[in-house]
């Protein structure tokens, strides 16, 4: 695998020490019929396919695709390790362009994907619905917002305003394609009876050490190791604050909290 590749891997595998609890509420909300089948596109390391799986019940199935062979690797070992395994099938593939037939699924869920990367996501939500049934749904479930640094809000800000902070939205993108603009996309994709709902992840002490180390790697990936954006005296406050060495790491606080929020957007095939 290559470096960005594995890198990318092991960034996934400790963000699900975050994500995992908000995810869990979010899949059993969506009260996926059972005896159904399911797609995963962008399933990642297959770890939200298995946990969809799960959710549908043992007559269901799930498909997880992904562009990425190597991720598709780690998600077969895992249910195979998990007892899914009939339940779950990963695929390579491109969202773009789905390798299924028309109407064969009851459902397609994305996470971070459709409006999280610079594919149009009005095509890719089009797509999905290519292989859904009339009158199954689609989901797509997108990073949205987070409080991380309490006490420090205007640093936050400063951080949350760089190109970094934004990502992956950037300056120079119409407003339209905000991940916020979903909505419009269903509706431009011929989806019908749209809805959102944005759920929250808590981050409450006290912080094992994996979830300390997830942390380190959020704030690395939100905002940088060292971003050229911020003044100097902003870099030396993060630094301090952010570095998992530092003496002063907000994580040491009495009493951490934060929080992220993940936004799920779904409508129906016509
Ligand atoms: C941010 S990751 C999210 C992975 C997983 N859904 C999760 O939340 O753990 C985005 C995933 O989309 C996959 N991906 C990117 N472009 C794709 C494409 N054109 N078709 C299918 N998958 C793609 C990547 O390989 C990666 O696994």
């Amino acid at each position: 695998m290559s470096n960005a590749a594995e890198t990318y891997l092991k960034r996934l595998e400790l963000s699900n020490i975050l994500r995992e609890s908000v995810i869990r509420t979010i899949v059993a909300a969506l009260r996926l019929p059972p005896e159904s089948k399911g797609l995963d596109a962008g399933c990642g390391t297959g770890f939200y396919t298995l946990m969809l799986a799960e959710a549908a019940g043992v007559r269901s199935h799930v498909t997880g695709l992904d562009i990425e062979e190597k991720f598709l690797s780690k998600g077969r070992s895992l249910s195979s390790n998990s007892g899914l395994t009939k339940r779950v099938s990963f695929i390579k593939g491109d969202i773009r362009k789905l390798p299924f037939e028309e109407n064969i699924f009851d459902w397609a869920f994305s996470i971070d994907l459709v409006g999280y990367s610079r594919m149009d996501p009005v095509l890719l939500l089009r797509e999905l619905a290519r292989t859904v049934k009339p009158g199954g749904t689609i989901y797509i479930l997108n990073w949205s917002s987070q409080m991380l640094l309490p006490g420090y809000p205007v640093l936050e800000a400063r951080l949350n305003a760089t190109s970094l902070g934004i990502a992956p939205f950037d300056a120079q993108m119409k407003p339209e394609l905000h991940s916020m603009r979903a909505l419009a996309w269903f509706k431009q994709a011929g989806l019908s009876d749209a809805k959102a709902q944005t759920f929250v992840g808590d981050i409450n002490s006290p912080l094992s050490q994996e979830m300390r180390k997830a942390l380190v790697d959020l704030f690395e990936m939100r905002w940088g190791k060292d971003n050229p954006e911020l003044s100097e005296a902003d870099q030396l406050e993060y630094q301090r604050l952010c570095r998992d060495d530092s003496p002063d790491s907000i994580l040491n606080i009495p009493g951490y909290c934060g929080f992220f929020t993940y936004s799920l957007f779904w409508g129906r095939v016509l």
